[in-house]
């Protein structure tokens, strides 16, 4: 037990469940993306683990990008307004997308970032989420590449964080209410 286990709920992925998922998408992805030299664009912060973990799944000539957004700052949900806090430092144009997120919720974030980027000229912008939570969804967008589809509970681990902790879980698991005054 870890300092940080204490404060989860139940594990709703283990660390060796998600890499058998992960495995799979990255097989199913390298079907589609083999002849497409796909630009990886990872959401930062929360998808940084799981693009590590895609790219290698995925054994596809491409290379990586990183795109910073803030939309919640440390509030619970969504406030609908993105914010690009670090760009994208390359040209586009003409490039296939893949955006790697974390976790697709109330889809603004993404809903956002399909529409930046198809704008600054991409080819195509396909999405692969590892969480989708369709229950929370404001914007009329939907994954091409989905993990796990999970009920609307607070969620940790594998990247994902409350109050910038739990990041650095292996697995994913509900947070305990008491932990965030739920
Ligand atoms: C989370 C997650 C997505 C976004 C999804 O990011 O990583 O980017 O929220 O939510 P949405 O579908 O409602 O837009 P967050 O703002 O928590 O920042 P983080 O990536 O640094 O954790």
């Amino acid at each position: 037990m870890g300092a940080m286990d204490q404060d989860i709920l139940k594990v709703l992925y283990t660390e060796k469940e998600i890499a058998a998922r992960v495995e799979r998408m990255g097989k199913q992805m390298y079907e589609d993306l083999q002849d497409k030299n796909p630009l990886f664009v990872s959401v930062l912060r929360g998808a940084f683990i799981f693009m590590a973990d895609i790219v290698r799944a995925c054994q596809v000539k491409s290379d990586v990008e990183f795109i910073a957004v803030s939309s919640y700052g440390n509030a619970m949900s969504s406030s609908g307004a993105v914010q690009i806090t670090r760009d994208i430092q390359q040209d586009i144009s003409g490039r296939n997308l893949v955006v790697i997120e974390d976790i697709l919720d109330s889809g603004n974030t993404l809903f956002f970032l399909k529409q930046y980027f198809m704008t600054k000229g991409a080819a195509s912008v396909s999405i692969c989420t590892l969480l989708d939570k369709p229950s929370r969804r404001a914007k009329a967008i939907t994954a091409d590449y989905t993990g796990f589809v999970v009920p609307d509970e607070f969620v940790v681990g594998y990247g994902l964080d409350y109050c910038q902790k739990y990041r650095n879980l292996p697995y994913i698991g509900v947070l305990k209410p008491e932990v965030y005054g739920g």
